[in-house]
């Protein structure tokens, strides 16, 4: 869990573990590399630099597992039920990153890797990869490669086999409003002074007009228009409103007028309060006005919106809000910028070769709502493009309790991964 320092050792213990699985799989150059946070470990498997090279990017930190009580057994001891390993991180993403040192495994083994490698799995994805930017700068002749590999994101259905071409962007505030220097007395000082949680929850409510839209001025100015020939190619994926209602026991969706749900949660930018707090939360009652009040909020963004500005515009609007009788600090944390990842090109056609090939059908193009914010930097400092082709589904309940990842999944996916690098094996470069 990169996010709590309380886990550092198991953290530094997970690296450990993946570079010795790289070496057990036939993996040569394996080291792991420290940096200011934790380590990312890098390996390798040249075998002959006139055949195009593979970077496989993934991440083998995790999201904490709280709430723990809603575990069906605890998120460190795996245990398969019903076709399905339950663990945090049996999906996102160290399940998926493990499909990959399998199937170099595998093809050692058989005898045929068809192409070169390069692995980089880092600890800090999901704090935003504050360290593997400045690892990538200082690397890049290690890193040079032909294409970027990356198995983190899901499927439609294990009937829909699914390439992701996009995925959003991310940037993330936090706010502190404050009224009064110290807690007040409700009644001696309620209706004259203000409460910051009150006034909180009017500014979070303002941020959104009555047709879904971000009121943020300026939010859309760069956001790219949605062409029909994305709205088609999104609406190629099958999609049943009444399952995904019954799924999130929801009796209705809810968001931006006039874009599907798909393209609610997949090309259109969104705010997001993550959580909100202040005041008394104890047992009982407490008749307190507060002091403060924070919140934290994050933007999902899509092309051809930055984090930076974004967070910029936000803060910018947010302390134009405030009203006199309170004071508001915005604190931006890390961003990631969209991305979009080309068709029109012989490794996506190695992908679509090798999904059919295992699942049976033409996988369909498919944009996804998460965000991976290294992606864009592999483009920007590496010049490289990349196939985004992971195994997930929905049901795995990435981030939540009983995070799970099919065991067919699991076994699909390296195949997947074997066949994709036979199809990169045949590309002249
Ligand atoms: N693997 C996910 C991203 C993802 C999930 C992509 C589902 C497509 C479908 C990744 O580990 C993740 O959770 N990213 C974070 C961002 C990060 C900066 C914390 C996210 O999307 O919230
Ligand atoms: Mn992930
Ligand atoms: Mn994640």
């Amino acid at each position: 869990i990169s996010a709590d320092p309380k886990y550092s050792s198991a953290v530094h213990q997970a690296a450990q573990y993946v570079s010795e699985k790289l070496k057990n799989a036939g993996a040569e150059n394996v080291e792991i590399c420290e940096t200011k946070g934790y380590p990312i470990v890098y390996a390798d498997k040249i075998i002959n630099s006139t055949l195009p090279t593979v970077l496989i990017y993934g991440h083998y930190d995790v999201q904490p597992a709280d709430p723990l009580e809603l575990w069906e057994s605890p998120p460190f001891e795996p245990q398969i039920r019903k076709g399905k390993i339950f663990a945090r991180g049996a999906s996102d993403d160290k399940g998926q990153m493990y499909m990959h040192i399998k199937a170099l495994q595998g093809l050692l083994d058989k005898g045929n890797l068809p192409c070169n490698l390069k692995f980089m799995f880092e600890g800090e994805e999901e704090v935003g990869s504050k360290n593997l930017s400045e690892f990538v700068m200082q690397n890049k002749s290690r890193l040079q490669a032909d294409i970027v590999f990356i198995s983190d994101t899901g499927i439609i259905s294990m009937d829909c086999p699914s390439i992701t071409t996009g995925l959003r962007g991310l940037a993330y505030m936090e706010v502190e409003v404050t009224g009064p220097n110290r807690d007040l007395h409700s009644g001696m000082f309620g209706g004259s002074v203000a409460n910051p949680i009150n006034t909180l929850c009017q500014m979070i409510a303002s941020l959104h007009d009555d047709k879904g839209r971000i009121t943020i001025p300026e939010f859309y100015k760069n956001v790219a228009d949605v062409t029909n020939k994305d709205r088609e190619m999104l609406a190629q994926a099958p999609f049943s409103l009444d399952q995904y209602k019954q799924e999130m026991g929801v009796d209705d969706v809810h968001g931006e007028d006039g874009y599907s749900t798909r393209e609610r949660f997949s090309i259109r930018p969104t705010l997001d309060v993550n959580g909100i707090w202040g005041g008394y939360i104890g047992e009982g009652a407490k008749t307190v006005l507060p002091s403060k009040a924070f919140a934290k909020i994050s933007m999902r963004l899509v092309p051809n919106q930055t984090w930076e500005e974004i967070s910029e515009l936000f803060q910018k609007h947010f302390e134009s809000i405030a009203p006199k009788s309170i004071k508001v600090k915005v604190k931006p944390h890390h961003g990631g910028q969209p991305v979009v990842t080309p068709m029109d090109n012989d490794y996506y056609r190695a992908a679509e070769k090798a999904m059919e090939k295992v699942w049976g059908k033409k996988p369909v193009p498919t944009r996804e709502g998460g965000s991976i914010p290294i992606v864009s930097l592999f483009e920007n400092e590496l010049g490289l493009k990349t196939i985004l082709m992971g195994f997930g589904l929905d049901e795995d309940a990435i981030h939540s309790p009983n995070e799970s990842y099919g065991v067919s999944n699991f076994f699909l996916g390296i195949e997947t991964i074997g066949e994709f690098l036979q199809e990169v094996g045949k590309i002249s470069k």
